[in-house]
């Protein structure tokens, strides 16, 4: 079967995590994607190693579906070879800090006279202004994109999220945004400029948090546990914050992820009542509509909490599930890891590597119905040289000269 971006090709000189993130899930989709790496390759190849001298979980994990070429964008040959390579290309991605791309002397300006169709896409950590020339990463958009303020419980420090939302986040907003250029591509002839900073990509994701921010000026914010409240939104610890309350409720034995999410939608309270042996409350008037428990949803929780403490996250999954009632146990990573039901999805997938044998990764989350993803390796530092630049560019008499120059 073929795939959805079959013939689409990406030169790809993303690292770390933003820009590697958003060009692996083109590969999915079916792009050439050609990791374009300095001679000495992508940093995260040798970061967080548990292996000696194989190319990390870090970037095994990113850099999925994607061929690798090396070329040194600092020396004269590599620039020639980057404009050889420009036409061939629908998509040039990267992530530098701010201005790299233009300090190798490939302006957007240059870069449209060399290939008039070409989309290029950049990520960086922040929009026109004050701190455009700031590098960023992960939680420092996290930080200044309203998230770490949001996080947390109210007498704690700010917090940031193990979802990579800055960085995976913003990667799949890009995705995004080069998709529909390549739409738009298709009528107008010509490719566009996709720049997406990490500020804004986690400013998008932490919208409700905007949302209070504003009801706030008509008073406090009911739905939050918080007692007091000043002119800002406040951590409201494991609260939704949302229409309907939900917290985070302690399970048998009590280990650090013994704890099953529950919500409280009006129709469960009456079967929760039941469930916990306190039908009378289904009743009580105190208790018996959601503006009733609006201002005790503690004691409501700490009710649940009393019966959940007893059980196991997993029966109480399945109780509550059985009577309609939203709620998700804390899934560890080794759970996750070994789920069988995320395995069967392709969303935890076993991957051959030639130097470090088996790893597991995360799947594609995104599932087309007539482009099937099929995970395959990550690619060796400048194991496609050949590939493409004798094939393509006919350098292949070349190709040892300019590896003994660090060209490649
Ligand atoms: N050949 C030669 N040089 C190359 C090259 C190649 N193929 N590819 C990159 N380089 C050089 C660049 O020219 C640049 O050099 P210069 O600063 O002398 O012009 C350098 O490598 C890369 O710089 P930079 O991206 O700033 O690296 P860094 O390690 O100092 O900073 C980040 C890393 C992530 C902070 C920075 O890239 C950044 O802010 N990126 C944008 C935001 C982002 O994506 N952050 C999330 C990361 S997960």
């Amino acid at each position: 079967m073929g795939k959805a971006l079959e013939g689409v090709r990406v030169l790809d000189m993303t690292h770390v995590q933003s820009g590697p993130s958003c060009t692996q899930i083109l590969a999915w989709l079916g792009a050439d994607v050609v990791k374009l790496e300095a001679p000495g390759g992508d940093i995260t190849r040798k970061q967080l190693r548990d292996l000696p001298d194989v190319d990390s979980l870090y970037f095994t994990m990113l850099n999925c579906n994607k061929r690798s070429i090396t070329l040194n964008m600092k020396s004269e040959e590599g620039k020639r070879i980057f404009t050889d390579l420009l036409p061939r290309f629908d998509i040039l991605a990267e992530n530098f800090g701010p201005g790299a791309i233009d300090r190798m002397g490939f302006t957007w300006d240059r870069l449209q006279e060399i290939n008039p169709r070409l989309i290029f896409a950049s990520i960086k950590g922040f929009g026109d202004g004050p701190y455009t020339h700031f590098k960023a990463y992960e939680v420092v958009a996290q930080a200044m994109g309203g998230s770490m303020s949001t996080t947390g419980f109210a007498d704690g420090p700010p917090l940031a999220t193990g979802a990579q939302i800055g960085d995976s986040g913003t990667g799949i907003h890009t995705v995004a945004g080069i998709l529909a250029a390549l739409y738009q591509r298709e009528h107008t002839g010509r490719g566009q400029r996709v720049t997406v900073a990490m500020q804004h990509a986690v400013l998008n994701l932490a919208r409700v948090k905007l949302r209070d921010q504003q009801r706030l000026t008509h008073g406090p914010l009911k739905e939050y546990p918080n007692k007091e409240f000043g002119d800002t939104v406040p951590r409201s610890g494991n609260a939704s914050g949302g229409g309907q309350p939900g917290w985070a409720v302690k399970c048998a034995p009590g280990g650090p992820n013994d704890y099953i999410y529950v919500i409280v939608q009006p129709v469960g309270w009456e079967p929760i009542t039941k469930l916990i042996g306190r039908p009378e409350l289904a009743e009580d008037p105190e208790w018996s509509t959601p503006e009733a428990r609006l201002n005790k949803l503690d004691k409501m929780f700490q009710l649940i909490e009393d019966w959940s403490i007893d059980h196991g996250k997993w029966e109480v999954l399945a109780k509550l599930n059985a009577q309609n009632i939203p709620c998700g146990p804390i899934l560890s990573t080794k759970e996750i890891i070994e789920d069988e039901s995320l395995a069967a999805n392709d969303m935890v997938v076993k991957v051959e590597h030639p130097e470090r044998g088996q790893f597991s990764t995360v799947g594609c989350p995104i599932k087309l119905s007539d482009s099937p993803v099929d995970v395959e390796r990550s690619p060796l530092l400048g194991e496609h040289n050949e590939e493409v630049y004798a094939r393509e560019l006919g350098l292949g008499e070349q190709l040892a000269g300019l590896k003994a120059k660090g060209v490649i």
